[in-house]
């Protein structure tokens, strides 16, 4: 089976898609994780996104869409999530199109509902390996020793710098204004599953994951 994981900003894509990743075997495309591994490495396409990712915009479309066909044609037959893409709908149509191309089939858009005073909150006190992209909370999840991420045994433990306020109030309007309409698009092509994901990580997996076998 192969999904969509949306929602709001901070609503939890990335957590609950390592949990898909480590409990039913997905491969994990995450436009927003191929962005930030760009300008790590500083590669052209990291220099031309870094300025849109850290004001909370989007990235034009045609660089986005061309990342994303590349990450399709090297699954090599493995179920795929697919995290924070499309955005809005020229990019939803243009993956028909290359799902199309790829002979592959999106089976179900999950959306994470989360409220939006919950939002900012999870947003300003993420904090992320620089090393793995392994996600931590300052309020309830924190590695055990100081700035040494669990997950590589590396870091550092750093805060994104669009996880400051005045680039999560803009991305929050872009998430208004382009990515919502997405879930009116699921829902009309009967793909639409809505997760209540205002709950501990472990409960919200448990309601995924059913919905997903059911
Ligand atoms: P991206 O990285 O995709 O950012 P996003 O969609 O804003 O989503 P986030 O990563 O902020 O949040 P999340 O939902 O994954 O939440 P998480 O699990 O980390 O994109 C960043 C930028 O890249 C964009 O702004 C844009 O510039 C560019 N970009 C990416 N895709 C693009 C596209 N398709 N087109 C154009 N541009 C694109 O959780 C957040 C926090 O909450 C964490 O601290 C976590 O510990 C905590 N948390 C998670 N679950 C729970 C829970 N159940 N209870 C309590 N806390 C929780």
């Amino acid at each position: 089976m192969n999904i969509l994981l949306f929602g709001p900003p901070g609503s939890g894509k990335g957590t609950q898609s390592a949990l898909l990743v480590q409990g039913m075997g997905y491969k994990h495309i995450s436009t927003g994780d191929l962005f930030r591994e760009n300008m790590k490495n500083d590669t052209e396409l990291g220099k031309e996104a870094k300025g849109y990712m850290n004001e909370g915009k989007l990235v034009p479309d045609s660089l986005t869409i061309a990342m994303v066909k590349d990450a399709l044609s090297r699954l090599a037959g493995k179920s795929f999530i697919l995290d924070g893409f499309p955005r809005n709908i020229p990019q939803a149509e243009a993956l028909d199109g290359l799902l199309g191309h790829l002979n592959l089939n999106l089976d179900k858009a999950v959306f994470l509902e989360v409220p939006s005073d919950k939002i900012v909150a999870r947003l300003s006190g993420r904090r992320l390996c620089k090393n793995c992209g392994a996600v931590y909370h300052i309020e309830h999840h924190m590695p055990m020793q100081k700035g040494v991420c669990e997950s590589c045994g590396k870091g550092p433990i750093y805060q994104r710098d669009d996880d400051k306020d005045e680039a999560i109030q803009t991305r929050l309007k872009v998430y208004a204004e382009s990515t919502a309409p997405l879930k009116d698009l699921y829902q009309s092509k009967g793909k639409l599953s809505v997760i209540d994901g205002d709950d501990e990580e472990a409960v919200v997996y448990k309601r995924i994951k059913s919905q997903l076998e059911a």
